[in-house]
């Protein structure tokens, strides 16, 4: 086990293309860090780079308190669990699993223990003697981690493992992932552009946007208190609401919102929106003409137009009644906003 800490890391591909652009973290010993953020923000390059597998620019990556930047791969004690697997398609489960730890001279009964130690804990004892084409891909992705598993390593680095997935299969292992992770208490990082796998998965989060970070924190944290309008709206489904001030964006705030004067932006989550109709017109409020009404099951998204046609999107219960071209009154507690100043920054 071991923690891990990177101090100023940059990337820089081909001479100019800034790929990481000076991230510093701390993760702990034992942590499960989720890297989150959109397609082409730096997720893979940094994972890879903690990994070995890429070059550092410039800034230093210690594992284990121990400089790592000029180690190869091999040498830095960590197991990686990609999207595809990687697997030997020659070799049984078994001769996978024990692949890396032959390479290293494990003893012969140390390695059948470890296996089926991992086996056992991943289920798929049944699979030992079969090749993977003969695996489903929940299975292939279980014999992957088992395969990082029974290095017993200082650190799991995880990239977007579950994305060839179903989707409820893709549940089904992320809870998984999270229990056997919590149960060996191993070092991990975990790559993912999907934030609700970064939210269930995560001890602490970490928002990446173009290279750098945007904030670090526990899932709840982010979603309570985003630092900037990028992780308000990133974080959280369907999005954030952002309504720029003064422009007329549809939304009436009397006096009584008060609002600080350096809030530019306002951000109300959908589950912060209630219908006015027939109430007393509280300190906010918009007249707005529904658009359209996703029905999830136990609630629906109400998607909507305020009169100069900015959009709005709020929660309500699923059987709602609400009709593509209903007319309601919409109003929020101020005390539940979230501002941001003119640079997108948490007032
Ligand atoms: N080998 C490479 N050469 C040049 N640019 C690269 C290379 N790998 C990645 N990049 C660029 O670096 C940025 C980050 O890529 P990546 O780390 O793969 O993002 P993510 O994993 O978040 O989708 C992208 O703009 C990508 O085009
Ligand atoms: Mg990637």
């Amino acid at each position: 086990m071991a923690r891990i800490e990177l101090k100023d890391v940059r990337k820089v591909y081909g001479g100019n293309i800034e790929a990481i652009k000076g991230v510093s973290l701390d993760i702990e010993d034992g942590e499960m860090i989720v890297l989150v953020g959109p397609s082409g923000c730096g997720k893979s390059t940094l994972l890879r780079m903690v990994a070995g597998l890429e070059g550092i620019s410039s800034g230093e990556v210690t594992i284990a308190d121990k400089r790592v930047n000029e180690l190869e791969p091999a040498e830095r004690d960590i197991a990686m669990v990609f999207q595809n697997y990687a697997l030997y398609p020659h070799m049984t489960v078994r001769q996978n699993l024990a692949y890396g730890l032959r390479n290293r001279n494990t003893p012969k009964d140390e390695i059948d223990r470890r296996i089926t130690e991992a086996a056992r804990a991943l289920e798929i004892e049944p699979f030992l003697e079969r090749k993977p084409r003969q695996l489903s891909g929940g299975q292939r992705q279980r014999v992957a981690m088992g395969r990082a598993i029974v290095r017993k390593p200082a650190a799991f680095l995880f990239d977007e493992p579950l994305s060839n997935l179903d989707a409820k299969l893709r549940v089904q292992m992320r809870v998984e992932i999270r229990r056997l992770q919590r149960s060996l208490a191993t070092t991990s990082i975990y790559v993912t552009h999907d934030q609700m796998e970064a939210m269930t998965l995560a001890d602490r989060l970490v928002v990446l946007n173009a290279g750098r970070i945007e904030q670090v924190g526990t899932p709840i944290e982010l979603y309570e208190k985003p630092a900037t309008t990028f992780v308000a709206t990133f974080i959280g489904s369907p999005s954030m609401n952002l309504m720029k001030l003064g422009n007329g964006a549809g939304w009436q705030m009397s006096p009584d919102a008060r609002l600080p004067s350096s809030a530019a932006t306002i951000g109300i989550r959908p589950e912060d929106i209630v219908i006015a109709n027939g109430h007393a017109p509280g300190p906010v409020r918009a007249d707005v003409q529904v658009a359209a009404v996703e029905l999830v099951g136990a609630e629906s998204y109400v998607h909507a137009l305020t009169a100069d046609a900015s959009p709005v999107v709020f929660r309500v219960a699923g059987r709602s009644g609400i009709q593509i071209g209903d007319s309601m009154g919409l109003t929020a507690d101020p005390s539940r906003f979230h501002l941001f100043d003119a640079a997108g920054r948490r007032v």
